[in-house]
């Protein structure tokens, strides 16, 4: 496998965060309590952290990690969570950060795992969406593009832990 063309650029993802940003500072202006942003790691972290410099609300990160079992290109769907809540969420305010939905099995698992410890409200922000991979239907608040089934890489996501660190997100080539 090797990297192929861009597909989402490092300018349109910087514009769409801080539009993300904008709308996010909107809908939580009026919270008493910091929102807790919550990236799922690895991932989400570039997407996160950018996300964050730009919010105009006071937060408050906790982070959780899963693995999906399986590398490659495939999720295989058992989700086991590798890293959970360290912050006491009951009666808080969370934003789920998420890098990609493609099934939606690994978001609708943590989705389902953070709803448990009755937070105030949980809301799921994600950059990008392989709407056509769903198996597993998710609730997205806040959502970056819409991108075609195919698999890529770069800002946060990676291909057997490569790629993480690229401005733009690329298609993945044989
Ligand atoms: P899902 O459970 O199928 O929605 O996807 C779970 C995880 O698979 C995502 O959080 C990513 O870590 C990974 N993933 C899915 N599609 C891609 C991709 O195109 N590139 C890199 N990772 C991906
Ligand atoms: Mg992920």
């Amino acid at each position: 496998m090797k990297l192929g063309r861009e597909l989402v650029s490092a300018d349109a993802i910087q514009r769409r965060v801080r539009e993300m940003a904008a709308e996010i500072s909107r809908d939580y202006a009026r919270v008493d309590q910091p929102l807790i942003l919550l990236p799922v790691l690895k991932g989400s972290v570039c997407f996160a952290t950018d996300l964050s410099r730009h919010l105009e609300v006071p937060v408050n990160f906790d982070y959780v990690a899963v693995s999906s079992y399986g590398s490659g290109t495939e999720s295989s769907g058992h989700v086991q969570l590798l890293k959970d809540l360290t912050m006491d969420v009951a009666g808080r305010d969370v934003l789920m950060v998420e890098d990609i939905i493609d099934t939606g099995l690994t978001t609708a698992f943590l989705f389902e795992h953070v709803q448990r410890h009755r937070p105030a409200s949980l809301k799921l922000s994600v950059l990008l969406n392989k709407e056509e991979r769903r198996i597993k239907p998710v609730p997205i608040a806040y959502k970056g593009f819409d991108i075609p089934n195919q698999f890529v890489v770069g800002y946060g996501l990676d291909y057997n832990e490569l790629y993480r660190n690229l401005t733009a997100v690329h298609v993945l080539e044989p």
